[in-house]
């Protein structure tokens, strides 16, 4: 069943806690790099204080260790969104404590709050099922989740990059504030409309593009694809652990031994199930992977003492006749070290392929993370359906995974 959104109630004169992902980028002088994540967030933080709310925002940013660090601070958040909202935010400047409790019961309806990093306390982080199993971080996540809900009397979770974790602020807050509305923002119904959508019902050829350094990140979005999708192209360093299995040399190229037995498994289970996989034949290769170092192609297997750090030109080619006729696209990954030019070929030759797809009809889905910032660094936000603020959330979402934090919210 749907869950209500912040559209089905009534916030005026109300008091309301809102969970964000402003886990944003930041320079080394704490400037933030891209702000995509805040403007994101503003449709529902407008509907909010449009509404008559007094609201409260609250995000994690980064992984400190359970303890303040500058470095992580939401200051520049606040600021940003100052500047976004044209109006003051006022920011607490630890999450919980008597100064943010009165704080917070000074806002009037139209203000905004936001509260410093939730990860400055470790009992954000404490997992449920740890606190299932030991009483004193039981109590420890409690007391911390009572204090920020003890702050409003409505609760919303917008916060969809986060919504594969059972952190305190999104699963135990709600949990506490039961018999107030507990309801999602726009950008979490966005993301689970267009992800939940595609994968229950996609036009075909259904093609999933996945890349990255690790299979072992993606063991269970492959198992969860191999059912439904007609194509898995494979890419980035993750293709050599395949490649090793089936008995190519792939020289000094990333792999991850232990998992080669299960990738040759997976690619057992996709034929059965009359899933096309497609591995890259030519590997751009270097010596070293170092700034503007000498680099050719390997067709096939790869010299010992070379790594392969994007796809070669067939690939790439091969790999974009196999997005064109796509009606359904979903994308995690990059294809090579896409950082490092001019190893970004691959990516933007996929990025360009997943583009004209679109604009001739298909579908396509960007999972957050770097095959995003690799869309938009081209300029090509515009030319997808949608760029999800998740990235391990979206993964998540495609592996089939359920978000508890979301299934305890309140359905319309
Ligand atoms: C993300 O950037 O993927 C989210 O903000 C979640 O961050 P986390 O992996 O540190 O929980």
């Amino acid at each position: 069943m749907a869950k209500k959104t912040v559209a089905d109630i009534d916030v005026n004169g109300k008091t309301v806690l809102m969970r964000c992902d402003f886990n944003v980028p930041l320079d080394e002088n704490c400037n933030i790099t891209s702000d995509d994540r805040i403007v994101k967030a503003l449709p529902t933080i407008k509907k909010i204080l449009e509404g008559g709310g007094a609201l409260i925002l609250m995000s994690h940013l980064g992984r400190p260790k359970g303890s303040p660090d500058p470095k992580m601070s939401l200051a520049p958040v606040a600021k940003r969104l100052s500047e976004l909202l044209d109006q003051e935010v006022v920011f607490a400047e630890d999450c919980i404590g008597p100064e943010t409790k009165t704080k917070a019961e000074a806002l009037k309806s139209g203000d905004c709050m936001l509260l410093e990093n939730l990860r400055f306390h470790k009992e954000e982080t404490i997992k449920d099922k740890a606190a299932k199993e030991d009483e004193q971080l039981r109590e420890a996540k409690d007391g911390f989740a009572k204090q920020l809900a003890d702050l409003a009397d409505i609760y919303v979770d917008d916060a969809f990059g986060t919504a594969h974790r059972d952190n305190a602020s999104m699963y135990t807050v709600p949990q506490l504030m039961e018999g107030k509305p507990r309801v999602i923002g726009y950008l979490i119904e966005k993301e689970l409309k267009f992800l939940g959508e595609t994968l229950k019902d996609p036009e075909r050829p259904f093609v999933a593009i996945l890349g990255g350094a690790k299979v072992s990140d993606k063991i269970g979005v492959i198992e969860n694809l191999i059912g439904k999708v007609d194509r898995i192209i494979i890419g980035g360093a993750m293709a050599y652990t395949f490649l090793k299995g089936r008995g190519k040399s792939i020289g000094k190229s990333l792999c991850e031994d232990d998992f080669i037995d299960k990738g040759q498994e997976l690619l057992k289970q996709a034929a059965e199930a009359d899933c096309e996989v497609v591995l890259p034949a030519d590997h751009d290769v270097v010596r070293e992977l170092k700034p503007n170092t000498a680099h050719r192609t390997a067709v096939g297997d790869i010299d010992a003492g070379y790594l392969a750090v994007d796809l070669g030109p067939l690939a790439i080619k091969t790999f974009a006749e196999k997005v064109a006729d796509a009606k359904t696209i979903v994308w995690n990954g990059p294809m090579g070290v896409f950082e490092m030019k001019p190893f970004d070929e691959g990516t933007k030759a996929i990025a360009m392929a997943v583009a004209e797809a679109t604009k001739k009809g298909a579908r396509s889905i960007i999972g957050g993370g770097d095959s995003a910032s690799a869309i938009k660094k081209m300029g090509l936000e515009d030319q997808v359906s949608h760029i999800s603020t998740g990235g391990g959330a979206s993964l998540e979402f495609l592996e089939g995974k359920k978000f508890v934090c979301l299934e305890i919210l309140d359905e319309k």
